[in-house]
């Protein structure tokens, strides 16, 4: 071999070196010049389609949950309707020794009381209901009262007024003295409650309270005492709200929360009637029902009742808007805002008047307001406002 054919050989080599080490990029190309047309347009397509698909899902998933508040609502209007052919059947109607409880001061409340008074009538298989009644409940609130199946019994009303009077003059005034603070006529006469032993089991509900459901399963804990937590599941607060209770009569159990009232008033102030009881059963002292017993403020699931309790929605009886009765009896479901709940808080009064034949006694109260419940157009605008 010469010299010169050396370099030349080598080359040829690189050349072919070179060719092989590019071809997969030379097929690449040729099979993206090919393919092309579909290679670009397929992960934008999947990358369309999975979008489309996780707005669909979430579309679908708002369905469903549509679907399960419809279907709610369906029960709540069967059971309504039938619950009550079960009381019959049911051996378990153990005792007739327990009662429902409610407590009125005043007139101010008659219209949610006889809103419970129904609930109770629609869905309880117990239908002692007893209201203790103060005497500046009237005889015409009484009357309506009793015509929903309320027991009236009248008792000396008890609050932080009455507390001071027994220890002696205003515990609030005077060297020592301490503000008045937010005090709510009448609200430690629940605690009458416990005084009544003719029952074993006594549920006590604040009168702006409302049955969405058939609770009976409450007369049957065994336990002397529960309620349902201040706040909802996954907000840690320690007391009971007091618009529910589930009380076992006992003498001394009732002499014994009177003694701590008298001695808390005595020592400091007069507390109120919730962080009394929260005082008196301490933490651990009582037992802890789910929140569906007590709803309050915003709508949670099971939807077993609900408490017009504080602000929201305002309580439906007091607030300046209202629905006309047309569209309170309209309102078909499903409660999905606590504003529904106001309607159905309406729509129950309406058939409660009906019902107990009170329409004559409705139209004499001062909660009648006829250009609100039979307006010319309609005025129902409480959603908007908020
Ligand atoms: C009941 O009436 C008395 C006398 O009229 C009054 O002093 C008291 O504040 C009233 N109580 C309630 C709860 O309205
Ligand atoms: C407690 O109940 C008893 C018997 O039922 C009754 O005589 C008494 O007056 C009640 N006490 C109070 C403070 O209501
Ligand atoms: C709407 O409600 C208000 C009170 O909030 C009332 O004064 C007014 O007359 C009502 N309008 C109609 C058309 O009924």
């Amino acid at each position: 071999m010469t010299n010169e054919t050396e370099p030349r050989q080598r080359e040829c080599q690189k050349l072919i070196i070179c060719t092989l080490s590019f071809s997969p990029i030379i097929i690449m190309a040729i099979c993206f010049a090919v393919w092309r047309p579909i290679l670009v347009p397929f992960p934008l397509q999947v990358v369309k389609m999975l979008a489309l698909h996780i707005s669909d899902d979430n579309q679908r998933r708002l369905d469903n949950e549509l679907r399960l508040l419809e279907a709610e609502w369906k029960l709540y209007e069967m059971e309504k309707q039938f619950g009550q052919q079960r009381c019959n059947k049911n051996e378990d109607r153990s005792g007739k020794d327990v009662s429902w409880l409610t407590v009125m001061v005043s007139d101010g409340f008659v219209v949610p009381a006889l809103v419970l008074g129904h609930s109770i009538q629609t869905f309880s298989c117990h239908k002692t209901m007893i209201a203790l009644i103060s005497g500046n409940v009237s005889k015409d609130t009484q009357k309506a009262l009793q015509s929903v199946g309320w027991e009236t019994r009248l008792v000396e009303e008890m609050d932080c007024n009455w507390m001071d009077a027994k220890v002696g003059g205003d515990r609030n005034s005077g060297l020592f003295g301490r503000p008045l603070g937010h005090r709510i006529k009448g609200t430690h006469t629940r605690f009458y409650a416990w005084n009544f032993t003719e029952f074993t089991k006594i549920i006590y509900v604040d009168a702006d309270y409302i049955l969405m459901t058939n609770i009976d399963e409450l007369f049957q804990i065994t336990e002397h005492f529960a309620a349902v937590p201040c706040s909802r599941p996954g907000v840690l607060d320690l007391c009971f709200n007091a618009g529910l209770l589930v009380i076992k009569p006992d003498l001394k159990t009732y002499q014994r929360i009177m003694k701590l009232w008298r001695e808390t008033t005595e020592k400091d102030t007069c507390p109120n009637d919730q962080v009394l009881l929260n005082d008196f059963y301490t933490p651990g002292g009582w037992k802890a029902i789910p929140y569906a017993y007590n709803i309050r403020r915003f709508v949670f699931r099971p939807l077993k009742s609900f408490h017009y309790a504080c602000c929201r929605p305002q309580k439906p009886w007091i607030g300046e808007c209202r629905p006309s009765r047309k569209e309170a009896k309209a309102f078909a479901g499903p409660i999905i805002t606590v504003f529904d709940m106001a309607l159905v808080f309406w729509r129950n009064l309406y058939e409660a008047l009906q019902k107990y034949e009170l329409e004559d006694w409705w139209r004499s109260t001062s909660f009648f307001r006829p250009t609100q419940e039979f307006p010319i157009a309609s005025n129902y605008t409480c959603r908007l406002n908020d």
